[in-house]
């Protein structure tokens, strides 16, 4: 068996050996040229390099790419090739690479770019997700790499943090079920056998990095102990429960805990309450992070040893290596167990045979046919179509007609790099320029749709292009608005330029005075105005949203998401996105749509007493139009009550009554109507999409078991309670009553 296999292995290593598979790398100490992030030679392996970082330190792990150029698979070919010849002749015992790929193989070029997460999330459709992760999954191989850091599991509950877009929204269910469809894109069906199509998967970043109090990346989060099992575990437990072969911890603070220090969490929770045998890997220099920046370790020893005792198995230095010399000094003092290094050695291993590794150390790309192919486009396309939310359509504005004159402005108009986001051609989303004949923008796209002749473009407003994040203050506001006299309809694509992680923290929400000073001007042309939001977090856009005619949510959508625009825009597809986040109307009331009733909202909480703490929020979480109208009906609750371990089924007819076939997700809320402590308001309990066409019904069944109906409580027991919970599809609403109490205490249900 493969654990006896690893036994035998273990048995003959030595303790640098041992500690060598606990180390990952950058590939860039192995590059030639230096500091190879700032330059744009082409890669290059500096074998000296490699003598040192394998031979000497015998390093498990590399990732990452090299510089600032995307490589083409034969590149990434050469690169793991020499460094697994180099590792077998080593210790035979081959490297795991590893990459960002969260929305197709980043930095490779000619890869399938899907929308992000978050836009996956808008799909509501865990089958779309599948298919693109097993794509990328594909790709991802092709490139040569068997492992990948995705897919995000953080809850993406304050628009303010700059990785929103990483996750698949606010929600823990949504959350979940695209988490878990995910993960059997990228794993496969068998996670003790990926084989050579599929990479392992690394949820992260366990847990409660999503909420920072400040909204800046990596600042410290406070979170109940109740909302921290109930709601960010959740989507972690599940995942591990379906067999994830790696886990990256958050970067950050919970609770006044540096996670990477955290044994309660790493060992506790994950280890030992939900049994994970997989791979427990760091977050970029965070074990030095905790010396260096947490305070919690006066030299960097210290620091290792928290992080190794907590129970982390591999260690993303990555460019210190005085991480090695350091764990066996640790382990030779006695401060590390021998059987904590063995048991993070196992789980690595694990993880390398699990990948087929031992057996394939390297591949060739050539027989990755389906790479970038037709097919692929066409899923990807497909993505972006079912992302886009359509968030206004006053009088029907849109679908525009065919022969439509359109002005195209904003500074999100003629980019590719704005609509693919971060963890694309590079880290921080440039370099896209290279690749941009082969896409289209949003104005190249309505081109193709609309006809040439009929489409001008004027920015008014540009984003710097040397990498920085933050705009200039330059707009040639005036030029738009002499472009719009000839035209019918005003396209404004505004939103933000691609960022990742620290880069893209913001001092304010509210979207830029420049493009809101665009968006006025062109607004008091007369003209219709569509606004076009392109953007990674819900931008504030009070001022200017009740002037647009139409609002579209575009997030971060990939390659095709111009030609899904251009196709939603003319009515070629019908728009079926929904809003995973709720967004915000005010910088001061960020808030989740499963909030507490004294959080009044709109000041629409049945009988809620009104203390003036009343807010209201743009649009809500699960918002979007379609160009046609859904009508719900008999809806039917199988049983009236229930007790824990009964399973719920709700049915429900749904009429498409326009006149275009269309896409629906039918969500289904549960509220708890009494609680020993103040229940959320509503939770989002099953969902599923059916495409109709004019005038079909279909009737959905829904069905989720009653333990979901519990909470946890303040003493960290999951609590379902007697009483009544009322059930809502659509505006249609429903009664069941719990007629006993049950109380337990581990995540399994
Ligand atoms: O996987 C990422 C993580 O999400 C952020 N820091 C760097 C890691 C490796 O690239």
């Amino acid at each position: 068996t493969v654990e006896n296999r690893i036994d035998s292995i273990l048995s003959k290593m030595t303790l640098e050996e041992k500690v060598g598979q606990m180390a990952q790398y950058t590939v860039d100490v192995i590059g030639k040229g230096g500091n190879l992030y700032a330059s744009d030679e082409p890669f290059e392996i500096d074998l000296a390099m490699l003598d040192t970082i394998i031979g000497r330190y015998k390093v498990g792990s590399i990732l990452n790419t090299s510089n600032n150029r995307a490589r083409t698979p034969e590149v990434w070919e050469y690169t793991v090739k020499t460094i697994q010849e180099r590792a077998l002749r080593e210790t035979g015992i081959p490297v795991v690479y590893g990459i960002d790929a969260i929305h197709g193989v980043t930095y490779t070029a000619g890869a399938t770019f899907f929308p992000q997460q978050i836009g996956m999330g808008a799909t509501f459709n865990p089958a779309l997700m599948e298919q693109g992760s097993r794509i990328s999954a594909y790709e991802t191989r092709a490139s040569n790499i068997p492992w990948n850091f995705a897919p995000i599991l953080d809850l993406g509950r304050d628009a303010r943090w700059p990785r929103q877009w990483e996750t698949f929204g606010e929600d823990p269910f949504l959350v979940k079920q695209m988490g878990l469809a995910s993960i059997r894109g990228f794993q496969g069906d068998n996670p003790n056998a990926i084989g050579n199509e599929h990479v392992a998967a690394c949820l992260k970043h366990f847990m409660g990095y999503g909420v920072p109090a400040s909204g800046k990346d990596r600042t410290p989060a406070v979170i109940t102990e109740s909302e921290l099992r109930e709601k960010h575990f959740e989507p972690f437990r599940a995942a591990v429960e379906a067999g994830v072969l790696s886990v990256m911890v958050n970067s950050g603070i919970v609770n006044n805990v540096s996670t990477h220090a955290d044994h309660r969490l790493l060992t506790g929770w994950l280890k030992e309450e939900l049994g994970f045998d997989g791979v427990v890997v760091t977050d970029w220099a965070d074990v030095q992070n905790l010396q260096s920046r947490d305070y919690i370790g006066k030299e960097y020893k210290d620091a290792v040893r928290q992080a190794i005792n907590a129970g982390i198995d591999m260690v993303m230095e990555p460019y210190n290596v005085k991480f090695c010399p350091t764990l066996i000094a640790l382990v030779k003092e006695g401060s590390v167990s021998q059987a904590r290094v063995d048991d993070a050695v196992r789980r690595v291993l694990r993880m390398k045979f699990r990948l087929g590794l031992f057996e394939r150390p390297y591949w060739s790309a050539a027989e990755y046919t389906r790479f970038g192919s037709a097919e692929y486009e066409a899923a990807a396309k497909a993505a972006a179509d079912e992302s886009v939310t359509l968030l206004k359509n006053q009088d029907n504005v849109l679908p525009l007609p065919k022969t439509a004159r359109i002005l195209v402005s904003g500074p999100n108009a003629h980019s590719m790099r704005t609509l693919n986001g971060g963890w694309s051609y590079s880290w921080q989303g440039e370099k896209v320029e290279e690749f941009a004949e082969r896409y289209h923008t949003v104005y190249e796209a309505l081109q193709n749709e609309f006809g040439a002749a009929n489409v001008k473009y004027e920015p008014g407003v540009t984003y710097k292009m040397d990498g920085s994040y933050f705009e200039e203050n330059a707009p040639e506001i005036e030029k738009a608005v002499r472009a719009a006299s000839g035209v019918d309809y005003i396209v404004l694509c505004v939103g933000e330029n691609s960022y990742c992680e620290s880069p893209g923290n913001l001092d304010e929400l509210v979207l830029s005075a420049n493009q809101t000073a665009l968006a006025k001007a062109l607004q008091k042309t007369g003209k219709p105005v569509i606004l076009v939001l392109n953007e990674g977090r819900p931008r504030l856009i009070r001022s200017i949203e009740p002037d647009s005619k139409a609002v579209i949510q575009l997030y971060l959508p990939g390659n095709y998401g111009g030609d899904a625009l251009a196709d939603v825009l003319s009515g070629d597809v019908n728009p079926s996105g929904k809003l995973p986040y709720t967004y915000p109307r005010y910088e001061q009331s960020l808030i989740t749509y499963d909030h507490k009733p004294s959080q009044n909202i709109d000041g629409k909480m049945e009988g809620a007493y009104d203390y003036g703490a009343q807010t209201s929020v743009q649009y809500p979480f699960g918002f979007g139009l379609s160009y046609t109208t859904f009508e719900y009906s008999n809806l039917s609750v199988d049983k009236k009550e229930v007790v824990s371990g009964d399973s719920i089924t709700v049915s429900v007819d749904i009429k498409n009554t326009g006149e275009v076939e269309g896409k629906e997700a039918v969500l289904l809320f549960s509220s708890d109507l009494v609680a020993s402590i103040s229940p959320d308001v509503r939770r989002l309990r099953a969902f599923e999409k059916i495409s109709l066409q004019a005038g079909e019904t279909k009737r959905v069944t829904l069905t989720f078991p009653a333990d979901e109906l519990a909470f946890v409580n303040p003493q960290g027991k999951w609590t379902l309670e007697e009483g009544d919970f009322k059930l809502q599809v659509g505006n249609l609403i429903d009664q069941i009553t719990c007629t006993k109490t049950r109380f337990w205490d581990t995540p399994n249900r």
